[in-house]
C-alpha cells in the first residue's frame, strides 16, 4: 500500500488546495529574468542615493539645487538665494541635510503598490513570479504587523505632493543664470523639466490619489469633475510602473547632473 502523505500545512505553498505536483512550478519561460532585473536596478539605485544622501557636498550650482537635497531643512545648508532653504533645523544638525527629507520620497516609493510587488518578488522571492510558488514557508500577505504598516501609503501620497511641490519651484529658479537673472535656461533646466514632469506624472498616477479623487462615490453621475479626473488619473494609474521607473531615473539623473557641475567635472551649456 502507499504511505499516508503528511498533512498538508495550514499556510504557506503546499497547502491542500495545491494542485499535488512534484514540480516546483510549470512555467518554461525565463521567469527569473523580471524579479532580478527588478533587484538590480533597485540594487544599484540604493548605492547611488545612500552614496549621494550621505555625501553632504556637491548638491547645488547655481541656479541648479539636487533633487535629493531639496527642501533643504538646516542651517548647514549650501543651496540658493531665494530657494527652498529652510532652517528649520539649526546648528546642532551637523549631518546631511538630505537626511531630513529623503525619508518622505523614500517612504512614498516604499510603500507604493508597484514598488511592493517589485521588492517582494525581487528581494524577497515572496512570490518570486506569477505561478512560481514562493519558498517561504507561511504566507500572511500584508495582514500582520510589519507589513499592515503599507497601509499609510495614503498619507505618503499627501507629502509626495508637497514634495513634487517644492521640486517643481526648484525647476521654475532654474529659468535663471548663475547671477540669479531670470529669462535664462541651460541643459539642466531641461534636465529639470524633464524630471519634474515624470515625478508628477507618478505622483498622481498613485493608486492613493486615484481612489482619493474618484473613490467612495456612489454615482458619478452626480459628480462630473471627479469623474473627469478619476479618468485621467486612471490613464496615468495603468503606466504607473513605467512612471516608477522613468521617475527614479531621472532622479537620479537630475541630482548627478548637478553633482557634475557642482563638482567642477561639466560646464552646464547655457541656451540664452
Ligand atoms: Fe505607487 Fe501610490 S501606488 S505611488
Amino acid at each position: 500500500g502507499t504511505e499516508p502523505s503528511p498533512p498538508a500545512p495550514a499556510n504557506g505553498v503546499h497547502t491542500a488546495s495545491r494542485a499535488a505536483i512534484p514540480a516546483r512550478h510549470l512555467r518554461t519561460d525565463r521567469w527569473w529574468l523580471a524579479p532580478a532585473g527588478t533587484a538590480a536596478g533597485l540594487f544599484a539605485f540604493i548605492v547611488y542615493s545612500t552614496w549621494r544622501a550621505f555625501a553632504n557636498a556637491d548638491y547645488y550650482h547655481a541656479p541648479y539645487v539636487s533633487p535629493f537635497y531639496s527642501p533643504c531643512l538646516a542651517e548647514n545648508c549650501r543651496t540658493m538665494r531665494g530657494g527652498p532653504n529652510w532652517e528649520l533645523f539649526g546648528s546642532w544638525w551637523g549631518l546631511s541635510p538630505a537626511l531630513l527629507i529623503l525619508i518622505f520620497p523614500l517612504g512614498f516609493r516604499l510603500t507604493c503598490y508597484y514598488y511592493r510587488k517589485a521588492y517582494y518578488r525581487g528581494f524577497w522571492a515572496s512570490p518570486p513570479a506569477c505561478a512560481v510558488a514562493e519558498p517561504h514557508k507561511k504566507y500572511t500577505g500584508e495582514t500582520r504587523f510589519p507589513l499592515i504598516l503599507q497601509n499609510i501609503h495614503r498619507y505618503f501620497f499627501y507629502f509626495a505632493v508637497l514634495v513634487a511641490g517644492v521640486l517643481t519651484y526648484d525647476t521654475a529658479l532654474t529659468f535663471r543664470d548663475e547671477h540669479y537673472a531670470w529669462g535664462h535656461m541651460g541643459l539642466g533646466t531641461l534636465v529639470f523639466l524633464a524630471n519634474i514632469v515624470l515625478i508628477w506624472a507618478y505622483t498622481l498616477s498613485c493608486h492613493s490619489c486615484r481612489h482619493i479623487v474618484g473613490g467612495r462615490l456612489r454615482h458619478f453621475s452626480k459628480h462630473p469633475v471627479r469623474y473627469r479626473l478619476w479618468g485621467w488619473v486612471g490613464k496615468l494609474n495603468e503606466r504607473h510602473m513605467l512612471l516608477a521607473w522613468s521617475s527614479l531615473i531621472s532622479v537620479a539623473v537630475a541630482d548627478f547632473y548637478v553633482f557634475l557641475l557642482a563638482s567642477g567635472a561639466i560646464v552646464d551649456p547655457r541656451f540664452f
